[in-house]
Order: C-alpha cells, then structure tokens, then sequence
C-alpha cells in the first residue's frame, strides 16, 4: 500500500527533506501519512523570508490578499469531504464533527477575505483644542511583523485558519507550526496558498517538533507569537519573550449554569441534550468542551435524568463511521490519564453515573457527581469526554462556582431572564457568556478568549486582526502653512 508523503513548506516552496515520520489514525493506529522535520536551514529560511517580505506584503493591495482568501475558502468547500476524512482520520474526529470543522474554516476563510476589504482605518479630528486647528489625524493599524503561530491538536483545520487567515488580511507574513500529532491537514492548506499569488515569505507551514519550537519563539525576526495550546506551554512561552506581543489561547473548564426559572419541560430538555452532547464531542478536547454543570436543586433531579438519557444515546466508535458521536482520544496516553483522573474523583469520594472505562485511546462518556473539592475532573482542563454534576442552591451560588476556577474562557447559562443574563455577564470572570447555550458555542467571527489561566488577547477574525497590529498615526495639517 503506498504512503502519502506531505511535503513542508518553506517560504510557499514545497519541500521533502530528511526522515519521515508516519502519522496514524488514533484509533486503528493505521498510517494516514508521512511528513518530514524541517531542519534548522529550512527554518532560518522561512523566517528569512518573511522578514524580507514584511513590508512589501504590508503593502499588497487590500483586493490581492482578499482574493487569495477567497480562494482558500472556495478550494476547501471544494474538497470538503477530502479535508474533513483527512481531518478526522489524523486526529480521530468522529467524521460529522470534522465536517463542521471543515465548514466553520471555509467562514473563517471568507470572513478573512471581506474583513479585508473593510480594513481602512479612522479618522480623528484635532481641532477641538487650540493649537490643533486645521488637523485631522488618520488612524491605521499597521502589522506588528511576522508572525509566529503555534497551532493545537485539536482542530487541525480551523485553529491553524484562525492564525493563518486574520494574519494574510492584514499583509503579516505567517509561519505555522502545525501540532506534530496532527500536522497533515495544514501542509494540505499550504497546497491551497502555493496556488495563490501571495508573494514568497507571506506564508510557511514547518513541520517542527516542539522541543526545537523555542528556537523559533525567541527569534527577533518574528515579533509576534500567536499559540493556542496547553496552559503550562502557553504562559512558558510569555516568560521567554516578555518583550514580544504575544496571544495565548489556552485551556479551560468550562461551565454550565442552569438557572432556576429554565424549568419548563421542553427547555430542560433542549438544555440537557446541549449538555451531554457538548461535553463528550470531540472526545472532549475542546477548550470550551462542558465539564462542569451547576443546576438549580428544583431542578437537579430531573436534569441529571435528562442528561444522562441524553449522554446514553450517544454512539461512541470509529471515527469514519457517521453515526459516531465519540471517538478517540489523541493517544493512549491521553486517555489512561483521564482514566486515572476519573480514579481520583472516585476515591476522593465521587460517584461515576456513567461510563468511567476505556478501551485503548477511547473513553467511555461519563458523568460524574459529587467530585470532591480538589478532584482534578473539576479543577483542571480534563479534554476528555468527562462532564462533572453539582447540585447549588441558588443561580448567585452557580455563578461563584464557575468562578472558583484558575481558568476564565467561555460559561453557559441557561435562563430565560434578561437581569439574570446581564448579571452572569457582569459576575462571571470569563471571556463570554452564552445565554441559551453551552459555553462550547463559537461563531468564528466573534471575538473569542479568555481571562486567567485562559490566556490573554483575542482570536475571532476581525479581533485577530486588530490583535496582529498596531495603530500607526499620521496628522494632516490642513491650514495655510505660512
Ligand atoms: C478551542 O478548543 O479553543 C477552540 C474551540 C472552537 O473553536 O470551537
């Protein structure tokens, strides 16, 4: 059977050096594809290139870069369900939650390409003190430079289009290091901007394993470091270069409220399966997966049972399968860990309402009740299909729980009462509420971050993009100059 080789790319170049690595399906071990390691020259070259193209791409007409948005977009609606079983076979995304991924990126792509279009600046007046008169200053935002992006494992596709595509709408060169689990999707992409006339340098994808990613973090040509990964590595990262500007997505354990008013038969339900569909999709790995739930005590009983119906239905197998709900883990390691984790909760008291097994990198969805205070399943960012259950006594009691976390990404609440959505949104230390929904919602046009231990800065394409410059000012004097 032959492999498929997926070269790097350096500087829009396809390249095939060195040793291959096989990449394989996290959930038959298969071998999906090779990729190579770029070497050091491979990275210097990159970097190289995108400082010297740096101010000619700052410069490219705005309808240039838009273009080549659009044509990114339009290739991956094209090749859809290519993508999509690329996706899902490298990372074990159940086939349906691939397909959605691939979508979501085909509208970060084309939002990419209009908010180029629209990126023009303000105008300020300064005549509104002596001493001004005459003047008026246009406001632009300029890049900051190249850019860095680090990308997760956990949305091959849309994460890396979250960097990659707010970057080109404002003329920053771009290298992305795609995660090593899951690179194939993004050398894929690459294959999509070698076919437009972005110039040399705009864009690189390196295959880099990420002990030797620091190299490149700490490189001065590349000003701008965008990662979105684990807690630890995050904040590491913003230790070693205190002096670039860096924006960190990381972790999360994301909370649901459902409030006290949400008793009507009908909305229990829609919440409930909202509830167990989110937090076991993608096998949990999701920042913004739901882990944590805080029901109203009038509520708990007939919530839990909704719940687990809910959790119940889901199908968990193989990835390429339709039906599949939940499927692997990225690896055994991840799940035996989430296995002990969910070990943990039980010994320290917990009870296991469903599932708590694993076969090999799969874990059973489970629910989980009266973890105790410190149970990792609560406190940490599990990314596996674990969602934990707690019964308060008031909707002021469930908004200190979400609160009582290091993290701060996105919470959920369910409640139909306009004064207790604006209080979650005043209370709750997070970067946005959803009202009506879990916190696992996300328009890709939105601004999207968080607080605490969730990083800092924002993703979101327009959001992104003001991230990815700065404000250049230039004052027009408009008087008669003497
Ligand atoms: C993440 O895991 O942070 C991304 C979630 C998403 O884009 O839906």
């Amino acid at each position: 059977m032959s492999v498929t080789h997926f070269p790097f790319w350096v500087a829009g170049e396809a390249t095939i050096s060195g040793v291959a690595t096989e990449i394989r399906n996290p959930f038959d071990g298969r071998i999906v594809g090779t990729v190579f390691e770029a070497a050091s020259e491979h990275v210097d070259a990159a970097i190289e290139a995108s400082a010297a193209v740096a101010d000619e791409f700052a410069g490219t007409p705005a309808h240039v870069r838009s273009d080549a948005l659009v044509h990114v977009s339009t290739r991956l609606h094209e090749r859809r369900e290519e993508i999509a079983r690329l996706i899902s076979a490298e990372s074990g995304k159940p086939i349906k939650w691939a397909r959605v991924e691939v979508a979501r990126a085909v509208s970060t792509f084309r939002w990419a390409a209009e908010e180029a279009r629209r990126w023009s600046g303000h105008l300020q007046r300064l005549d509104t003190d002596a001493g001004s008169d005459g003047r008026l200053a246009l406001i632009q935002r300029v890049p900051r430079g190249p850019i860095l992006g680090i990308a997760p494992f956990n949305f091959p596709l849309n994460l890396v289009a979250h960097k990659v595509a707010p970057a080109l709408a404002v003329g920053a060169p771009i290298i992305v290091k795609p995660a090593p689990a899951t690179p194939l999707t993004s050398l894929v992409l690459g294959g999509m901007l070698a076919e437009t006339s972005l110039p040399a340098g705009a864009w690189s994808v390196l295959t880099v394993s990420n002990d030797k990613a620091s190299d490149m973090v700490v490189d001065p040509r590349l000003p701008v470091v965008s990662f979105t990964g684990s807690v630890p590595v995050g904040w590491s990262i913003r230790e070693l270069v205190p002096r670039k500007h860096v924006t960190l997505e990381l972790g999360g354990n994301a909370a649901v409220v459902v409030c006290a008013d949400w008793a009507d038969e009908e909305k229990q339900e829609y919440a409930a399966e909202r509830i167990a569909r989110f937090s076991m999709y993608q096998a949990g790995q999701s920042c913004i997966a739901v882990q944590r739930v805080f029901v109203h005590d009038s509520l708990y009983d007939a919530m839990r049972r909704r719940i687990l119906a809910h959790v119940a239905s889901l199908s968990t197998g193989s990835p390429d399968d339709d039906e599949t709900d939940v499927g692997p883990l990225i690896d055994d390691r991840a799940a035996v860990r989430v296995e002990e984790w969910i070990e943990e909760a039980v010994e320290g008291g917990a009870t296991v309402l469903a599932g708590g097994g694993r076969t090999g990198a799969v874990v059973e969805p489970t629910v989980i009740e009266d973890a105790p205070p410190g149970a990792k399943v609560v406190d940490h960012e599990v990314f596996g299909p674990v969602v934990v259950l707690c019964k308060v006594a008031s909707d002021a009691e469930a908004f200190e729980q979400v609160n009582e976390s290091r993290f701060g990404l996105q919470a959920g609440i369910f409640t139909s009462n306009l004064q207790t959505a604006f209080t979650a949104s005043r209370v709750l230390d997070v970067g946005g509420v959803i009202v009506g929904d879990v916190p696992s919602f996300r328009a890709d046009q939105m601004p999207y971050g968080g607080v605490k231990d969730s990083g800092m800065g924002k993703e979101g394409v327009h959001s992104a993009m003001e991230d990815l410059t700065q404000e250049k000012v230039l004052v027009l004097t408009g008087i008669e100059i003497p």
